[in-house]
């Protein structure tokens, strides 16, 4: 399915697809989705979420457990949640195991989406966990998906170039409108391909044009 908000990235967003429909058959896998900052990566991701996901964002603020917490939260009630916590704070090498049983057990009930953006920001529990995570998806219905800037080690690999200058061009059309040609030049040269500065060049137009 062609997602009609995205300019290009069709071998993704099938690759995706693909992840999705393994999903709906009771195969998990990793994948991840890498490429330079403001390629897409985050917009991407938020294609494999739907019903029975989990979402992480990861910043680099070094919580211990700070990612997976987020996963484990989306999904857990309050009690059993405060109970795992708990118990991979008192016993941090076994922590990644316990963990893992818990989705494990989660995705006995339905099918799971563990999403984690920034994987390259994650604290290192959460890496283990990651690791560990990523050995375990082949026997269960969980699509482990990250976004990173480098390509992950183990699993699919989606990796994101630069947005070729002629869909760039189309993009810059979409957000901005027209544009007089050495503007849009400009903002073609300034963006290199990456969607996300071109979106904050639109918000800081758009906030100029109401102060004008
Ligand atoms: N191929 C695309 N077509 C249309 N819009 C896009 C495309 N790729 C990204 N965008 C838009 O550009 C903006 C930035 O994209 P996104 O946040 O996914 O980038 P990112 O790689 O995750 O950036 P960051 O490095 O900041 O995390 C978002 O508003 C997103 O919807
Ligand atoms: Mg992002």
């Amino acid at each position: 399915m062609h997602d009609s908000r995205l300019v290009g990235r069709e071998r993704a967003v099938s690759a995706l697809d693909d992840l999705i429909a393994g999903l709906a058959r009771g195969n998990g896998a990793t994948a991840g989705i890498s490429g330079a900052a403001g390629t897409g990566r985050t917009v991407l991701l938020s294609r494999v979420l739907g019903a029975g996901s989990a979402l992480a964002s990861c910043v680099p603020d070094g919580i211990p457990f700070g990612a997976v917490t987020q996963l484990a939260a989306a999904l857990l009630p309050p009690a059993e949640f405060g109970e795992l916590v708990g118990v991979c704070l008192e016993d941090r090498d076994g922590a990644a195991g316990r963990l893992c049983d818990t989705f494990a057990a989660l995705a006995g009930e339905r099918a799971l989406v563990l999403a984690v953006d920034d994987l390259q920001w994650a604290d290192e529990w959460s890496l283990r966990w990651f690791a560990e995570m990523t050995g375990r998806v082949g026997e269960l219905p969980v699509l482990l998906v990250a976004t990173t800037y480098e390509p992950l080690a183990r699993g699919h690999r989606i990796p994101l170039a630069p947005l070729p200058p002629v869909e760039m061009a189309t993009l810059v059309r979409q957000v901005l409108g027209e544009l007089p040609p050495s503007v849009e030049a400009a903002v073609l040269d300034v963006a290199r391909g990456r969607p996300a500065v071109l979106r904050e060049l639109a918000e800081r137009w758009a906030v100029a044009g109401r102060r004008a």
